[in-house]
């Protein structure tokens, strides 16, 4: 049966190139008979934070974030496409996940990160590996670094010469060992329930 993954990217710049991984991925996912959604933390444009998803009354909280949840609690793995800005992680991504926090336990997540030069949103991947942990996410240990992105993937997010040869190699071990991990936790779901 098909995993049910969600791909989050975060940007809110109007020149974002984040978006050529973010769509890549999906596109990646889905050949590999995966069912996978983009989620975009502009398209939902969740309010900075005042009250986690949680902190409102059953039914009280506003439609966009509860349907999120819901797709939260629905997933089996999570990606994240990480951008870099000042070496830490990028706001509106940051500000999207911390609305939640039990709705993310109990899955595997993967890190895909990248930059416009070679350094690949390294710095942000690494911080973004703590932050997940902390939100009860088995973090996996094959990760994707991009850089420089664009020359990587074009508008469309198809890989081009020179680099995009070397993503779709490591993005089969990626999407390889997430899928892996991804089983792993269903049958663990399937046999003992999350204790909390
Ligand atoms: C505010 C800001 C800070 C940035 N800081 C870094 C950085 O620390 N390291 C890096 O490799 N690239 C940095 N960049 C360049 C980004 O890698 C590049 O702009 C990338 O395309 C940003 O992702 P986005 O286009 O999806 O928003 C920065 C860009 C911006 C706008």
């Amino acid at each position: 049966m098909a995993n049910r993954i969600l791909v989050f990217y975060g940007s809110y710049r109007s020149d974002r190139m984040g978006i050529r991984l973010a769509d890549y991925l999906v596109a990646g996912f889905r050949a590999r008979g995966e069912q996978v959604e983009l989620i975009d933390a502009r398209a939902i444009g969740l309010p900075m934070l005042d009250r986690m998803y949680k902190e409102y009354p059953r039914g009280e909280a506003p439609a966009e974030m509860e349907a999120l949840a819901g797709k939260i609690r629905a997933a089996d793995a999570f990606v994240f496409v990480t951008g870099e800005y000042n070496w830490g992680v990028q706001p509106g991504l940051k500000n999207l996940t911390d609305h939640f926090l039990e709705e993310w336990f109990w899955r595997p997540a993967g890190i895909a990160s990248y930059s416009r030069q070679r350094m690949s949103g390294a710095r942000s991947n690494f911080a973004w590996h703590g932050t997940l942990s902390e939100m009860g996410m088995a973090v996996i240990s094959s990760t994707l670094a991009v850089g420089p992105i664009g020359d990587t993937l074009d508008a469309d997010g198809k890989p081009i010469d020179p680099a995009g040869p070397l993503l779709e190699k490591a993005f089969a071990r990626f999407a390889a060992d997430l899928a892996w991990w991804t089983e792993a936790a269903k049958i663990q779901h399937a046999r003992t329930p999350p204790p909390y």
